[in-house]
């Protein structure tokens, strides 16, 4: 994706020499499918430590890590958009550099747009200048894929103190209604659990509807989906999940991919630290359970055996990070730190190391063994009594062992509000449908988890007998005819799972409304796995988005459907 015109060995700054710099011959050599070695022959061996300026210049065009999009991909569809996405090894494709989480640094950019467009970076500052250049800087180290560009026709409204939306003209009047005044809090609740925020400002950019994933922290600036804007903030756990990677991940940083789960897994914990001080353990409890239930499914899907679920991941040269994604790193690894929480036994202490880790190995990037090391050398008494090697709970378990967690966080708090949902699909799966029973349970008073918690067990009991779909479709409007993008979600699951022919139409719909991978890839997955019907309906909605969607989302559903290439 990248075309090297010239490489050259600038003077040291304020030494003579050339300014141009002595040109050094390049060379492209042969990687992995997903990037190439740029190999540049330096004039003599440096000595360790010796410092050198290197200056590349290159051309960029399309690539993975560079999305262009067109005027009818954006919610405007006036204005052509642009924007990068580096996680996991897509910014190699973006600039030439040390694509590995394992090296932080610090970055500048200048970035000339046409006019009437805007540019923002992931940066801690940023300036425009005439000619529409924008210039950033951010100065703290940060590794290679938290470094993102976006261009397009944005405006930004105010949220906080330091906090602004960013979004198409046509959506930031609903950014700014979903967001403001609520950013402020879980800054300043994850700032009194993990320390201070180093990043100055927190701002969110609402990205078009095929932006791959809920959230992408990318740092000072998170991008997020447009689905967020759900019109009663019941998605912000989203945005409370990648605040919490402002400490976990942008700050310490998993040293290898194969351990994301130190990324994901803690700020999966931290997460529902925030959102258990903001909004109580009964609503956090509830949201975790659904978290369970997508770690159930995947295990089910892949067998509880499968590699991929454990937590220190083996990634082989030449397979591509990206391909080994799933929710063992945030679900198994969220019941890992849990467990050392319980090991500690009391949560102030263990917030306290929490924030001591952060302490200890901020701007680093660190593996497993760095992790839990630094637990047992904080709990000394922990060590002595041996923790790390319990029998069925030895921390080598927990990272090379796949299968289901060892121990789960009691999540009882959310009973309250998980047992008649629970409840509710009970009775919608029976043979003959108590209707009075059904009717007692009023729903319309119900938040989206529990909804959604309620649509997890409907799933997982389907197909109901023949009829009860149709007669809870009708009866449930909120949930049939839902714009909430987590409902809609599951009753596209449920319609498929249950064959609903009447209503795949919605499936349909949602898939060319949106193209984040964790809602696109289960819903083929259930068509392809399907009857006649579903998988037609697969291919006709795939031939008709691809084009829209993120080339790695679009190379995903190609192998659910087998399509050659993939
Ligand atoms: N960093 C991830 C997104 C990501 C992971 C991008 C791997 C590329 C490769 C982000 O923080 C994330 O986990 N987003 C979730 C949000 C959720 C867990 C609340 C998502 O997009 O669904
Ligand atoms: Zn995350």
């Amino acid at each position: 994706a990248l075309s090297v015109r010239r490489a050259a060995l600038l003077p040291p700054p304020g030494a003579p020499g050339d300014p141009a710099g002595q040109e050094l011959p390049v060379e492209s050599r042969p990687f992995a499918s997903y990037g190439s070695v740029l190999l540049v022959s330096l004039p003599r061996p440096l000595r360790a430590g010796q410092l050198l300026t290197l200056e590349v210049d290159y051309e960029v065009g399309e690539g993975p890590g560079v999305c262009w999009l067109a005027p009818e991909q954006t919610a405007g569809k006036q204005k052509p958009y642009m924007y990068t996405q580096g996680q996991a090894v897509l910014n190699r494709s973006f600039f030439p550099g040390f694509d590995t989480p394992s090296v932080k640094c610090t970055y500048s950019a200048t970035v000339k747009v046409p006019e009437g467009f805007t540019a923002v970076m992931s940066a801690t500052s940023w300036e425009k200048q005439k000619d529409n250049t924008f210039v950033f800087k951010m100065s703290q180290p940060i590794p290679s894929y938290l470094i993102a560009l976006a261009v397009g026709d944005i405006v930004s409204a105010d949220v906080g103190p330091r906090s602004r939306v960013w979004a198409e003209p046509c959506l930031i009047e609903a950014a700014k209604k979903e967001y403001d005044g609520v950013i402020e809090e879980f800054l300043t609740v994850g700032e009194k659990l993990f320390g201070p925020y180093v990043w100055g400002r927190y701002d969110i950019l609402f990205m078009p509807p095929s932006f791959p994933f809920g959230g992408m922290e990318n740092p000072c600036l998170t991008f997020v989906t447009p689905c967020l804007l759900a019109g009663d903030r019941s998605l912000v756990d989203v945005i409370i999940h990648e605040i919490s990677h402002s400490w976990f991940g942008n700050l310490v940083t998993n040293a290898t991919w194969g351990e994301f789960w130190l990324n994901e897994g803690f700020t999966m914990y931290a997460q529902r630290r925030i959102s258990t001080e903001v909004y109580g353990s009964a609503y956090t409890c509830l949201e975790a359970a659904t978290g369970r239930a997508l770690l159930r499914q995947h295990m089910d899907n892949t067998g509880e055996d499968h590699p991929l679920n454990k937590l220190r991941v083996v990634i082989e040269p030449g397979v591509n990070p990206d391909d080994t994604y799933n929710e063992t790193p945030y679900e198994k690894g969220y019941c890992f730190v849990s467990y050392l929480a319980h090991l500690v036994g009391d949560q102030s202490k263990f917030d306290a190391f929490l924030q001591a880790y952060v302490n200890q190995f901020k701007f680093q990037s660190i593996t497993a063994d760095d992790a839990l090391g630094f637990f047992l050398e904080y709990f000394p008494e922990l060590k002595e009594k041996g923790v790390d090697s319990i029998p069925g709970f030895e921390f080598d378990r927990w990272l090379n062992t796949p299968g289901w967690p060892p121990y789960l966080p009691d999540l009882s708090p959310g009973e309250q509000l998980m047992k008649p949902a629970e409840e509710l699909a009970e009775l919608w799966a029976a043979d003959s449908l108590n209707m009075e029973a059904i009717e007692a349970v009023d729903i319309m008073a119900w938040r989206t988890y529990q909804l959604v918690y309620f649509l997890d067990r409907v799933l997982q009991k389907s197909p109901l007998p023949e009829g009860n779909v149709e007669r809870l479709s009708k009866m449930y409007p909120k949930i049939s005819k839902a714009q909430n993008a987590e409902l809609r979600l599951r009753w596209c699951q449920i319609v498929l799972r249950n064959n609903l022919e009447a209503e795949y139409s919605k499936v349909k719909d949602f898939l060319h409304s949106q193209g984040k991978q964790k809602y696109t890839l289960p819903l083929y997955r259930a068509m392809w796995g399907g009857s006649e019907a579903a998988r037609a309906l697969a291919m006709e909605t795939f031939s008709a988005t691809a084009p829209q969607l993120h080339v790695n989302v679009q190379n995903y559903v190609k192998k659910i459907l087998g399509l050659a290439g993939a």
